[in-house]
């Protein structure tokens, strides 16, 4: 029986939950919250839409770990999201707490789960949770890349006038300031994205792409994405479950690839039972790779500040 929990029923948690539901991806799932009746309302609803949606997968919810005992993978979505004008790193010390406690309540309950982590600031929280649970660090990873890429595709579909399936594209590094896009990985329908948009505009794509939860948070006022965000994280536990292989952008720690060490950083990995069974090494031009170089600093800057915060 395969079994995910969803921690945080807000909107990212609630989504992703019902988008594994939807598509038969895991016998069931475990979505909690610390609100009382959140979960098990939302639970009730999404069972409801079974018999008309035609899946199985049932959907439980509660405020007690109790119920994520045996858990094969694990999605961390509990904590504040941003507000308008708001930083990812705003949210640092408030989240940490969140986030090393409930990683915590997860190990006291399921022995060797995959952790797949999206509350931001995402490098540091996965970070935290790999800390917190004592696993393997292939077991955690944090979804930023699949998210990204897509985002980065939309611009360039829309910019193209293609299909956005005709699109290819790549992100690296990390969520926000220090994203790497990698042009030499980017095609529209085959063509490299280089002959068919000129630079400038690829420029202003990027940018977009860099801003694009921002941009999502400016005009929804209240709260931040959660469509795209949760079919990126529902991709990752799909590949889990399925044991697939499939390489995709996810925030995993690095061991010496690219020439980065002991950090977790957003690079092409394979998914498979194991977590990240494998970081891929793409042929990336001088500039991509010095960019991925100056991400991972970034975030290691960014990780040092845990150091100093009292997260109990
Ligand atoms: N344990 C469990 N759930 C918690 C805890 C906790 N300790 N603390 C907060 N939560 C719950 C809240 O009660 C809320 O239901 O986390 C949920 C967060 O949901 P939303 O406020 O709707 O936020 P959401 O849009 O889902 O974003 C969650 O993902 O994209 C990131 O930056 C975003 O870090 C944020 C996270």
């Amino acid at each position: 029986m395969s079994k995910v929990t969803i921690i945080g029923a807000g909107k990212y948690g609630s989504t992703t939950a019902q988008r594994i539901a939807g598509a038969d991806l895991a016998d069931e799932v475990v979505m909690t919250d610390i609100v009382e009746g959140l979960p098990q309302g939302l639970a009730l609803d999404m069972n409801q839409s079974r018999p008309l949606e035609r899946y199985r997968t049932k959907v439980v919810g509660t405020n007690d770990y109790a119920d994520t005992a045996g858990s094969d993978v694990v999605v961390i979505t509990a904590g504040l999201p941003r507000k308008p004008g708001m930083s990812r790193m705003d949210l640092l010390e408030v989240n940490a707490g969140i986030v090393a406690g409930v990683t915590r309540e997860i190990m006291n309950y399921s022995e060797n789960p995959v952790i797949i982590v999206v509350t931001n600031p995402l490098d540091q929280m996965t970070t935290l949770a790999a800390e917190a649970s004592g696993l393997d660090r292939s077991r955690v990873m944090g979804q930023a890349g699949n998210l990204d890429t897509a985002r980065f595709i939309h611009f360039i579909s829309e910019a193209a006038g293609v299909d956005v399936l005709d699109v290819d594209a790549l992100t690296l590094g990390s969520h926000g300031d220090t994203m790497v896009p990698v042009p030499s990985q980017c095609f529209v329908a085959g063509k490299p994205l280089t002959e068919v948009l000129d630079a400038e505009t690829i420029a202003a794509l990027v940018e977009r792409t860099r801003n694009g939860g921002g941009e999502i948070v400016g005009l929804l006022k209240t709260g931040s994405a959660y469509y795209a965000p949760s079919s990126a994280a529902a991709k990752m536990v799909r590949a889990v479950l399925s044991d697939s292989g499939e390489q995709m952008p996810v925030c995993a720690w690095t061991t010496g690839e690219y020439g980065i060490d002991g950090v977790y950083l957003g690079v092409p990995a394979t998914i498979g039972a194991g977590g990240v069974t494998g970081i891929v090494e793409l042929d990336l031009t001088a500039d991509e790779l010095a960019a991925l170089r100056a991400a991972a600093a970034a975030v290691q800057e960014k990780v040092d500040e845990l150091g100093g915060l009292d997260i109990g």
